[in-house]
């Protein structure tokens, strides 16, 4: 197996849960696949096919029942902050803070400078578009601001891998197209890894390098699909049309 580039890895995972009344569930079952340096790729797949147990994988926050997860070539056997930064459809900024000290948070922890740490929060507010709003409590702006919040305190960490599960899964369509096109150039200037999970098989079109596309549980690869269209991408493009068909078509066969 050539894995020269590739940064995850996973090899034959399965991924077994014993319910509260003692049955064993497979979430997973033998997925292999490998995602490149820099590579934008996409999960979709039915609901409760494995979709966020497959970022908890790689993230080290579970462990597989069967097989292994390599990042940078070496076997996850637990969270690794420092590389890996995750992202959900809820956001997860804390109510007391401001946005600004949100963003400022992760490097706080990392024992960063408080002017340089503010200096880079401010970078990356201004990034995703919250010039202006850094003194305000997540309470007081809107559910795409926090998720814009959210994903500024994600990229501040300058993580080499960035998990994102359903990250624009509760805004309405226009606010999610909107975030969709800026992630894709904020995505352009930096070029980390991003393991994208989504329900949206325009979202998995418009933004990715590649999708993944898994069957109902237990989650197997169904299919991948190289999405070949250069960027900055339009949402009408025919070519992306033609890969959003593809994509419907495999989804619906796998439901059969
Ligand atoms: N900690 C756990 N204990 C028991 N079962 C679990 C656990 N975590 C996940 N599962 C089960 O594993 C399966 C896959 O769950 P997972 O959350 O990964 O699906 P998903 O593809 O992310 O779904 P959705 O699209 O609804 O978010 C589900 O049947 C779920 O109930
Ligand atoms: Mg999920």
């Amino acid at each position: 197996m050539d894995n020269s580039g590739s940064v995850i890895i996973l090899e034959d995972v399965s991924k077994k849960f014993k319910t509260k009344s003692g049955e064993d569930i497979l979430a997973l079952d033998s997925v292999s696949f490998k995602v490149k340096h820099g590579e934008f790729v996409s999960i979709i797949g039915p609901s409760g096919c494995g979709k966020s147990t497959l970022l908890s994988l790689i993230a080290g926050l579970e462990m597989p029942s069967k097989g292994n997860v390599y990042v940078d070539g070496e076997k996850v056997t637990g969270p690794n902050p420092s590389k890996i930064s995750l992202m959900f459809q809820e956001h997860t900024l804390l109510p007391w803070r401001t946005l600004l000290s949100n963003v400022e948070f992760g490097l706080e922890i990392r024992g960063i400078p408080k002017e340089e740490r503010k200096e880079k929060a401010m970078k990356f507010l201004e990034l995703v578009g919250l010039k202006g709003f850094e003194n305000k409590y997540p309470r007081e702006v809107s559910g795409g601001m926090k998720q814009r919040a959210s994903l500024a305190r994600s990229l501040v960490l300058d993580p080499e891998i960035i998990l994102m599960d359903e990250p624009f899964g509760a805004l309405d369509e226009q606010n999610r197209i909107i975030l969709g096109r800026e992630l894709t150039n904020i995505w352009l200037k930096i070029r980390n890894t991003v393991v994208f999970v989504t329900h949206s098989i325009r979202e998995a079109a418009y933004l990715s390098d590649r999708v993944i596309i898994f069957t109902k549980r237990p989650g197997r690869v169904a299919k991948e699909i190289v999405i070949d269209v250069p960027r900055p991408r339009d949402f009408g493009d025919d070519k992306l049309a033609r890969v959003e068909k593809e994509i419907f078509e495999q989804i619906f066969d796998s439901k059969q």
